[in-house]
């Protein structure tokens, strides 16, 4: 999750500030003292920070939870919590947030000892605007070298779990697909059978739309184990686009949004892999049932260099950044129990990757979801390239 509330897959550097020497970065000033305050913000501002402000250690907590900063300089001696005790907080509760402490009461055991409780460096008042600034520099160097760890680690376990559930899918498929064939094959041979019986057919229709739902889940859950998606010939993007706006209407039939659609005409006809169809399906899906029937929802296609983005926007109301941080989790679902598997965007992630493209999701502030695709834009009717 980066603070503008972008969740990319795979996960990325999220919270870091962009490469360079001066980085423009969120940084959050604590001090009681107004004018310390305003000094330190314009100071951080002259660089290009986005810089908040906090009286007290209770307000820069709750600041932070709702909008975690890179770097927060915290005066040590205030009112309520003091600067340490935000310091032992902020390690504790973000851990890639980095801590600066600025004080005019600094003994050397003092700075020792905020230091062990993880304060990146302490500064003494008063202290020269180029020493606050290479402080900041470096404290967020720290800080992308701290994100970067984090997002490895949680890449792993992502990974980690792709893994296991692969290979827990192609067992249980490999050993439900057989079974669940024949018995659908039962299914309507007997409903053929039944002639004008009228309730008979409408309980084996109610069978053979269950069992065509579990082998839709079979049919995801091999997709997870097997790279089948690969194989599939390419389509002109209108066309899968076309039918997964149509399939998902037909779905949510009364509570359907108002859905459009606009591809730019150099990549309407652009032949792009059948296995799209199924991350559209899901795309469309999740707007559709995030905005009801009152909502609406775009699909948008143009040519972007060499490769081809898709967008699917949604006015619904977004995901906290809670939810946004874990949508790419297979099993990860907040649908009723039935309604959703929490398979689709993890499983629209892997296609997308799989054709070389990428998949990012984001709640911009203004409101609603944006998912954006981007595949290469490979010659034409050749396949888009695979890993
Ligand atoms: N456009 C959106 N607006 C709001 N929340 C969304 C949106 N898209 C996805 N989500 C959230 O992400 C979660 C995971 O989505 P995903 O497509 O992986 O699974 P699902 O839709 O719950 O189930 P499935 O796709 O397997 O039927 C959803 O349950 C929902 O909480
Ligand atoms: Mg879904």
């Amino acid at each position: 999750m980066t603070t503008d509330g972008t969740h990319v897959q795979p996960p990325d550097a999220a919270n870091a500030p962009t490469e360079g020497a001066a980085v423009p970065a969120h940084v959050l000033v604590v001090d009681d003292q107004p004018i310390v305050r305003e000094f330190l913000a314009e100071v951080l501002r002259v660089q290009g920070h986005r810089v908040s402000l906090a009286e007290r250690g209770e307000a820069a907590l709750d600041l932070i939870r709702k909008d975690p900063p890179h770097v927060v300089l915290t005066d040590l001696k205030m009112n309520g919590m003091d600067g340490h005790d935000l310091v032992r907080r902020i390690r504790a509760s973000h851990p890639a947030v980095v801590p600066v402490v600025i004080t005019g009461f600094g003994t050397v055991q003092h700075a020792v000892d905020v230091m062990r409780d993880g304060a990146f460096d302490v500064l003494t008042k008063p202290c020269p605007a180029a020493e606050i600034v290479s402080t900041v520099a470096k404290a967020l160097e720290h800080q992308r070298a701290l994100q970067t760890n984090a997002d490895l680690r949680e890449r792993l376990r992502v990974q980690e779990k792709l893994a296991m559930i692969g290979k827990l899918a192609a067992g249980v498929a490999h050993e439900l697909n057989n079974p669940l064939d024949a018995t659908l094959r039962c299914v309507r041979m007997v409903a053929s059978r039944t002639g004008g019986d009228a309730e008979s057919k409408e309980l084996l229709d109610l069978a053979h739309a269950g069992l065509l739902r579990m082998a839709d889940i079979v049919k995801s859950l091999l997709t997870f184990s097997r790279h089948a998606a690969i194989q599939q010939k390419p389509e002109p993007l209108a066309r899968l686009v076309e039918e997964a706006v149509a399939g998902v209407a037909m779905a949510v039939a009364d509570l359907a949004p108002k859905i459009t659609s606009e591809l730019a005409p150099d990549v309407a006809e652009h032949p792009v892999p059948r296995a799209l169809h199924q991350v559209l399906t899901n795309v469309v899906r999740n707007a559709a049932d995030a905005t009801g029937p009152t909502g609406h929802v775009q699909v948008r296609a143009r040519r972007d260099g060499d490769r081809v983005r898709i967008e699917v926007r949604d006015d619904g109301p977004g995901m906290p950044p809670g939810v946004l941080q874990r949508i790419f989790e297979p099993f990860f679902t907040t649908k009723p129990p039935g309604k959703g598997t929490g398979l689709g965007l993890p499983i629209s992630a892997r296609v997308v990757e799989n054709l070389g493209g990428a998949i990012t999701v984001e709640c911009p502030p203004s409101g609603g979801t944006l998912v954006r695709v981007t595949l290469p834009f490979a010659p034409s009717g050749a396949p888009a390239s695979a890993r």
